[in-house]
């Protein structure tokens, strides 16, 4: 087999499953050049030094054709968000600094210890119910029943959104979790209907934005919404916009993954789920080991700004980088037998968050949820068994997860 064709069976659907085999056979060589030209990192330390090296961008065009910052509404209106990833208008996770860091400054600000920690209490709370819900179902499907509606709720309240209109985000992020897929950006119709979402979205976000400038309300959008120390607006209103929707796609479908991936590899373990059940405090070992070993965000891609010699390989300026996280999550060079689940590993650096300037604003919040979660399954599901092993996968490879996750239960305490 050839170097040159992994990243391409990486991405081929049929060897979603378990991509771990391809990924330790990328690793034989720690940055690789692919048939199309994308320079792929699989080692983690390949990965973790581009991480951190100022010539890999994140903005998906050349450095003269980037935007400037404080984009007003009006350029947004005549530029509609038709074009909001590939194009002139993007959020900060597809900008490098200055602009990216100012934006993220803005959002840190807003994440205060008192608003994760209500987030905390709040994601125990909402799991309870939703397993209430349930009442005496003999099946029941980890994605569709549990894993969906939590992020999504979370994030409407941390943002401010009225419980009323709760409803039409569990939409729009259902639609929303394709678009950042590689192969999405290149599918002319998945583009088309991504944006009809985003401009639905937009629309719905702008008037959201003036109810909150009109009716201050203690949330994350009202925060974001208003001026800073200096008396300036904290973001211009299409910063505000872009900044709203990327965190209901970044911290959704990750977050059900994540949650998803979870239950299926205690499942797996038996007894690793027993000694959650029976001693929840292990959950936040059990979360890292699960961010290492079978992370949502497998790969993310950026652009090498100038030649980048690493090892025997000069990835060319212009060149897309891909990160494989995943595949550096399992490097044996970091982890003893990093084939292993083990929750009780020290020194667990993984990447499952990324790492460095782009680092996940979200990583505290969703630690919360998806401990919240396996915590009430583990100790809910009674006798909880797979339906089906391997379970069917969506189609994504660089977020990847079950499409459903179905159990058979004898019933929810
Ligand atoms: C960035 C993973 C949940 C908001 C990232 C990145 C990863 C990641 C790998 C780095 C992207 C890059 O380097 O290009 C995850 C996983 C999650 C999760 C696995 C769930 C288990 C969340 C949540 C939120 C969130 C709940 C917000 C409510 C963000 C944002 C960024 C980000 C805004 C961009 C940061 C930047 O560009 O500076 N996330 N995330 N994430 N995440 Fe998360």
């Amino acid at each position: 087999m050839s170097d040159d064709t992994l990243f391409a069976r990486i991405k081929d659907e049929a060897n979603r499953t378990d991509p771990y085999p391809l990924f330790a056979a990328l690793r034989e060589c720690p940055v690789s050049r692919q048939e199309d030209g994308t320079y792929v990192a699989a080692s983690h330390a390949a990965i973790s030094s581009l991480l951190h090296d100022p010539r890999v961008s994140s903005e998906t065009l050349p450095p003269a054709d980037r935007p400037k910052t404080g984009n007003s509404l009006a350029d947004w209106l005549v530029k509609p968000v038709r074009d909001y990833i590939t194009d002139t208008h993007r959020p900060f996770i597809f900008r490098d600094p200055p602009d990216h860091d100012t934006l993220r400054a803005a959002v840190m600000h807003q994440f205060t210890h008192q608003r994760v920690q209500a987030m905390r209490a709040r994601s125990h709370q909402l799991v309870d119910e939703i397993l209430d819900k349930l009442g005496d179902a003999r099946t029941i499907d980890i994605v569709n029943d549990l894993a969906y509606p939590l992020p999504v709720t979370i994030i409407c309240e941390l943002l401010g959104v009225p419980p009323e209109d709760e409803e039409k985000f569990h939409g729009w992020a259902t639609q929303l979790a394709t678009a950042l897929e590689p192969d999405n950006l290149q599918n002319d119709e998945a583009r088309a209907e991504n944006s009809r979402t985003f401009d639905v979205i937009s629309e719905y976000m702008k008037g959201l934005i003036a109810q909150k400038r009109r009716d201050p309300q203690d949330d994350m959008l009202t925060g974001l919404a208003g001026k800073g120390a200096d008396g300036a607006p904290r973001m211009g209103d299409f910063d505000l916009i872009a900044t709203a929707i990327l965190m209901l796609v970044a911290g959704h479908e990750t977050t059900v993954n994540l949650i998803t991936n979870g239950m299926l590899t205690l499942l797996r373990h038996p007894e690793e789920l027993r000694r959650l059940r029976e001693d929840p405090s292990r959950a936040p070992r059990v979360v890292e080991e699960l961010l290492r070993y079978e992370p949502p965000v497998q790969f993310r891609t950026r652009t090498a700004l100038c030649p980048i010699p690493h090892g025997d390989v000069t990835i060319p300026e212009g060149a897309p980088v891909v990160l494989m996280l995943a595949a550096g999550n399992r490097d044996p060079e970091v982890y003893a037998e990093p084939d292993r689940f083990d929750p009780d590993r020290t020194d667990n650096r993984h990447l499952g968050f990324g790492g460095s300037l782009h680092y996940c604003v979200g990583a505290p919040l969703a630690r919360f949820e998806v401990e919240a979660a396996l915590v009430a399954l583990t100790r809910r599901l009674r006798n909880p068994r797979l339906i089906a092993d391997p379970p069917p996968y969506r189609p994504g490879s660089a977020l990847r997860g079950p499409k459903h996750l179905r159990l058979a239960i004898d019933g929810i305490d």
